[in-house]
């Protein structure tokens, strides 16, 4: 098993949803010893905002490509393979804004790629990660467990939407929240329950690949 987790806190060593995807990858060791880890912390490694010259080099077709071209796709295509490479995916998302951190859409306006992670098939697009399983573990500083704050909740709606357009269609959401703007209690509560919805997810978890 091939387990990408991928960290997109900027708040360091006071991440609560560091130390969740953390706990996450502790108990998978656990139960699958033999399962290795790639690790991507965005904060440390900040990917790059698409340029003129990556659009361009992105849907030209390959044997038609610069040298400057490669190179401006090289990263992305480096992420392109750690994401196919990869079993079981697991994200720390903070709601920044109301949505997902600007460095984890900047993450993914790098995966998301024509030929390497969707396809326009004649049937339409075809998602071309398959066959993973994704877990979003993702926090928020106020209390969203409310059918008012829920809706205004950009986090899944558009992980889902563009998880599922490059094939990953397995995700489970794992939200966390008051994880800041609340009482000790309430913030200590809000961890607790997410470590005990990590570990049934973990021990619901079959081996794959
Ligand atoms: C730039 C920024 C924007 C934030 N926007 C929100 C928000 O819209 N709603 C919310 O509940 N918390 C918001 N917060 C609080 C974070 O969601 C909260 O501290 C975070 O989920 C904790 O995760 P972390 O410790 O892993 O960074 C924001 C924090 C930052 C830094």
């Amino acid at each position: 098993m091939k387990v990408f987790h991928i960290d997109s806190s900027v708040r360091g060593d006071w991440s609560v949803s560091k130390d969740l995807t953390r706990h996450f990858v502790q108990q998978l060791k656990e139960k699958f010893p033999d399962a290795t880890i790639d690790h991507l912390d965005l904060a440390e490694h900040i990917p790059s905002h698409p340029t003129p010259l990556f659009i361009q080099a992105n849907y030209a077709p390959a044997d038609t490509r610069s040298k400057e071209m490669w190179e401006a796709l090289a990263e992305s295509n480096s992420l392109v393979q750690r994401m196919h490479d990869a079993n079981v995916i697991v994200f720390g998302v903070p709601m920044h804004n109301f949505s997902i951190p600007s460095i984890l859409k900047a993450f993914i306006d790098n995966i998301v790629r024509i030929n390497e992670t969707f396809a326009m098939t004649v049937d339409g697009i075809e998602g071309l990660l398959k066959d993973k399983k994704v877990y979003v573990i993702s926090t928020r500083g106020v209390d969203f467990n409310n059918p008012h704050m829920e809706a205004m909740d950009q986090i899944k709606p558009y992980l889902r939407t563009v998880f599922g357009f490059i094939g990953m269609t397995a995700v489970e959401f794992i939200d966390v929240s008051p994880v800041q703007f609340a009482d000790q209690e309430a913030r200590n509560e809000a961890i607790s329950k997410a470590k005990q919805s990590i570990n049934v997810h973990i021990s619901n978890l079959n081996t794959v690949g």
